[in-house]
């Protein structure tokens, strides 16, 4: 784990493993809570973060974690030195222990409960660096979660899902995706949709998102890839090649939409009220 500021006062080793002793909420994450003290989750961020490349100085810059679980990444970018942290989750703070690492830490990092569609409405926010792992898989819509993810980013971006390389073998030199109706990955029925190496490029591109592909593992028939995206300037590609739109979701268009159908019930009520008095003749 780097050191990057030295000059945060930590907890005590002591005091970090009474704090995982005592915890009683899910780990998914393993990640160093105070240096020599590893959380007891099978996901291991700081791989992670090595196989990204993140920079290790963030000084002044804004980060965003969608998919955030035990908060492992939003505390380490945090500790690089983001100026401000904002961490994502479809679950409360408290299922994953967000709230009370952050509690622990001392950390300043904003929780915000919500999914990655949602996102740009809310947020109406773009980050220096946006870190996506371990989720794309989970969504039953993967393109409109990138389309948000280039929405969010100004700067930096690093994705990381389940590729279906190793799956399908000699067909993964095609863009192809993988559809799982059930759990037939990994026995997990949360998980929907694995591209190819090659397609998961491809969905970047097409979302006006320029990939580069830092690594996919296991070797020889990988299961998992990391991309580093940046922005393209203008329109997302796909914008120019078909008629669709893109999905507006904002609490003002919802307000909107209610008020438009709350009009035409109305209507459609005096409607069938003249429609009943003209057949009794009223
Ligand atoms: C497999 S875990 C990955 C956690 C972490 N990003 C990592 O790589 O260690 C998936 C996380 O994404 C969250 N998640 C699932 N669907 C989501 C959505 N639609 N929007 C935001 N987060 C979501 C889950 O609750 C969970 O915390």
């Amino acid at each position: 784990m780097p050191e990057a500021d030295q000059n945060v006062e930590r907890p005590s080793l002591e005091a970090a493993q009474r704090f995982l002793d005592e915890s009683s909420f899910v780990w998914h994450q393993r990640f160093q809570l105070v240096p020599g003290i590893y959380t007891p989750g099978p996901n291991d961020v700081e791989w992670l973060f090595g196989v990204a490349g993140v920079p290790m100085d963030l000084s002044g810059k804004t980060a965003l974690d969608i998919g955030t679980s035990n908060g492992g990444a939003a505390f380490e970018l945090e500790r690089r030195g983001a100026e401000r942290v904002v961490a994502v989750d479809i679950f409360p703070p408290s299922w994953f222990g967000f709230d009370a690492i952050k509690e622990f830490l001392a950390s300043n990092a904003e929780f915000v409960e919500a999914s990655v569609y949602e996102l740009p409405a809310l947020l109406q926010e773009e980050f220096d660096v946006v870190v996506f792992w371990g989720v794309l898989y989970h969504l039953r819509h993967p393109l409109l979660a990138i389309d948000a993810v280039r929405t969010l980013l100004r700067g930096v971006g690093f994705l990381e899902t389940a590729v279906c390389d190793g799956e399908v073998g000699e067909l993964s030199s095609l863009p192809l995706v993988r559809f799982y109706r059930s759990d037939e990955l990994d026995k997990d029925s949360s998980n929907w949709f694995a591209p190819t190496v090659g397609a998961f490029v491809d969905w970047c591109l097409s979302s006006g998102l320029d990939p580069k592909v830092l690594g996919a593992w296991p070797k020889g028939a990988p299961q998992r890839c990391m991309l580093r995206v940046t922005r393209t300037a203008g329109d997302a590609e796909y914008r120019a090649l078909s008629y669709e739109r893109p999905l507006e979701f904002s609490p003002g268009r919802a307000k909107r939409m209610k008020l438009l159908l709350s009009t035409y019930r109305r209507s459609l009520g005096r409607r069938l009220v003249a429609r009943i008095r003209a057949l009794l003749r009223l």
